[in-house]
């Protein structure tokens, strides 16, 4: 048996493929079935001469049947997957019921959404989570070359890292408990043990409102470093970036351009990335006509201004105070803003990752816990970590599917995760 992607890396001859049967037509004494099965997609052409008076019921096999199909493959240029095989065999492992839902025919994105477990079989999925698997491949290749070792932290949190706005709260035996809303304030910790971390996993935001790029359940890739400074952590962002953006752009090439996304503009990805500060930003803005003070947080709108004037992604740095959470290191010679820092992708996507320097001074951790209205006895632990050899340290998180969303050019970040997870929705 060959594997579909075997078969459209040039092999030719006889072969045997079993996977799903995605669509089929017939024309001129010809059937037409082009067959998926996990690796890829390929054209079968069954005929007359072959199969006689056999075809008229193989043709009748409904759609998502599982099939065999034994013949010889060959290039051809005008099938559309640029192989086919001619079948000599045919069988049906498994056949489908009649009616498979997802026709050919157009169906409202809440339809497609509510049927998600068989959308997710349609061609531009497996271009998308093929993506998705090699972005989160690169990114695990480079942390490992760079020196990061995989750490992980609860699910279930007693405290907000991210504000208490977003957090999803759950009864947890006889007490309150959270979903967490990052890996960081247990990464803090973590870096005292192992030094260099990351990690790739879930974050949850009670995300209130419909938005083209919030989802509840988001990934989260994830990394914290000791003895390093805001500069230090922007380098790291932009390399990182810079690594798995130039990998998916060559080796990625045919699946980003058949979603519409031309590789050319993520070779252009290159470190240093250009930097702007938050005071700069709103500058631009307000020269842009857009109602926004210094000391107003930036929203996907005026984000989406901003990221239309770079064509690579860009850093936004020192943020106010008012806006950002408890555990940003206060500019010391600056006091009402933060060592903070945003990544935006271009082309209007905005925010793909959040990051800064931590505080590590306790008297001002202290001050500024009591200040965002928070319980200092939650942050506790926390509040050991500077307490016994505060380092100075910095931290990012990268949100997965808004990475992806920039990189396969989506119009919603829905498209980037198999099953979303969004404000009206838990099913399937
Ligand atoms: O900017 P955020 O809130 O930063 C943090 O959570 C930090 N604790 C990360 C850190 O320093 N370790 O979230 C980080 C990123 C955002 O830039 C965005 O890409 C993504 O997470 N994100 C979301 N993605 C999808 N849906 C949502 N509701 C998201 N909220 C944040
Ligand atoms: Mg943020």
């Amino acid at each position: 048996m060959q594997t579909i992607e075997e078969i459209l890396k040039g092999k030719e001859g006889k072969v045997k493929i079993k996977g799903w049967l995605y669509h089929k037509r017939s024309s001129g004494g010809v059937v037409f079935f082009i067959v998926r099965d996990g690796t890829g997609f390929i054209q079968c052409t069954l005929r007359k001469e072959v199969f006689g008076d056999k075809l008229k019921e193989i043709e009748k096999t409904p759609v998502e049947s599982v099939v065999e199909i034994e013949g010889e493959a060959k290039k051809d240029e005008r099938s559309p997957f640029g192989y086919e095989v001619r079948a000599t065999d045919f069988k049906i492992i498994t056949k489908a019921q009649e009616g498979y839902p997802i026709a050919k025919k157009k169906h409202g994105p809440a339809f497609l959404l509510d049927h998600r477990h068989l959308t997710i079989r349609e061609r531009k999925y497996f271009l998308i989570f093929q993506i998705r698997d090699a972005v989160l491949r690169y990114a695990r290749e480079w942390f490992i070359q760079n020196g990061f070792k995989e750490f992980h932290s609860p699910i279930f949190v007693s405290g907000a890292c991210e504000g208490g706005s977003t957090l999803f709260e759950l009864k947890y035996f006889d007490r309150k408990a959270y979903l967490t809303q990052s890996w960081q304030l247990y990464a803090e910790a973590g870096i005292a043990s192992l030094g260099k971390i990351y990690t790739i996993a879930p974050s949850f935001r009670a995300e209130k409102s419909r938005t083209r790029r919030h989802l509840t359940e988001y990934w989260h890739l994830e990394a914290e470093m000791p003895f390093c400074d805001l500069e230090c952590l922007m380098k790291t962002i932009e390399r990182l970036i810079s690594y798995m953006t130039q990998k998916v752009a060559k080796e990625k090439a045919k699946e980003l351009k058949e979603l519409g996304r031309d590789p050319k503009d993520l070779l252009k990805v290159k470190s240093p990335f250009p930097r702007i500060t938050y005071s700069q930003a709103i500058e631009i803005l307000q020269k842009e006509g857009v109602q926004i003070k210094w000391g107003e947080d930036l929203g996907a709108d005026e984000e989406r201004v901003l990221a239309s004037k770079f064509d690579v992604p860009f850093f936004v740095m020192y943020y106010p105070k008012g806006i950002k959470a408890f555990y940003h290191k206060v500019k010391r010679d600056e006091p009402n803003v933060t060592l903070s820092v945003d990544l935006l992708a271009p082309e209007g996507y905005g925010e793909i990752v959040g990051a800064g320097e931590r505080e590590d001074d306790y008297e001002i951790l202290l001050k500024r816990i009591k200040e965002e209205g928070l319980n200092p006895k939650d942050y506790e632990w926390y509040l050991d970590l500077r307490r016994y050899g505060s380092v100075q340290h910095s931290g990012f998180g990268l949100g997965v599917e808004r990475y992806i969303m920039w990189i396969c050019k989506l119009e919603h970040i829905r498209d980037a995760i198999p099953f979303p997870r969004l404000i009206n929705r838990v099913y399937p």
